[in-house]
């Protein structure tokens, strides 16, 4: 029986995304008076995300990414997390700053803090564009969120079903439904 995949409307427009991310730069700038600060995206979500939220923080900083596999094609977590790329900067002694799409579940990112914590920052906090705030139990909770997101499946500004629609410049929910 087929899929079909039907693109909801927009759950955060480009305009509410932009004017967020520069609060969030905002925020972050606050957050940080001093110190090598090193912005660290998790890939490929956040590719967008980072690229607008790095504009909006007026202070020196560093910029990497790295690559966590967590979903295959489903809508749903499959608990499994792997590491594909790690960051080739130094991260010892530096503030890091996780930046990720969005927190579902929290495995991807329980096992990610647990990872850089091993390589000694100076401190290390999360930021992430949507929260679902379903996760059970969150190692780090996230210092600096954009939005507390719905419970559906979103796509768009970087969020991906299946590597498809990361392109749009919203974010809008996806429903599967059996035909
Ligand atoms: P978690 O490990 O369950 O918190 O899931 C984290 C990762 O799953 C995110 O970084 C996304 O890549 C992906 N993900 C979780 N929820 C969604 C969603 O609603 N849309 C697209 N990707 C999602
Ligand atoms: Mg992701």
């Amino acid at each position: 029986m087929p899929a079909a995949l039907e693109l909801g409307a927009a759950v955060f427009s480009a305009e509410q995304i932009a004017a967020r991310v520069q609060e969030l730069g905002e925020e972050i700038d606050d957050h940080y008076p001093s110190g090598d600060l090193l912005v660290l995206g998790v890939l490929k979500g956040s590719f967008i995300f980072m690229s607008d939220l790095v504009r909006n923080i007026p202070r020196p900083l560093q910029v990497d990414f790295l690559v966590a596999a967590s979903y295959g094609s489903g809508t749903t977590t499959s608990g499994d997390v792997r590491l594909l790329y790690d960051p080739e900067t130094q991260l010892r002694g530096k503030h890091i700053l996780l930046a990720e799409d969005i927190v579902d579940s929290g495995n991807t990112l329980n096992r990610l803090v647990r990872l850089l914590e091993g390589r000694e920052p100076r401190s290390l906090e999360i930021c992430a564009l949507l929260h679902k705030r379903i996760a059970r139990s969150l190692e780090l909770e996230p210092r600096f969120v954009g939005f507390d997101a719905p419970p559906l499946f979103l796509v768009g500004y970087g969020l991906d079903h299946a590597e498809d629609f990361r392109h749009l410049p919203y974010i809008a929910s996806l429903e599967v439904s059996k035909e």
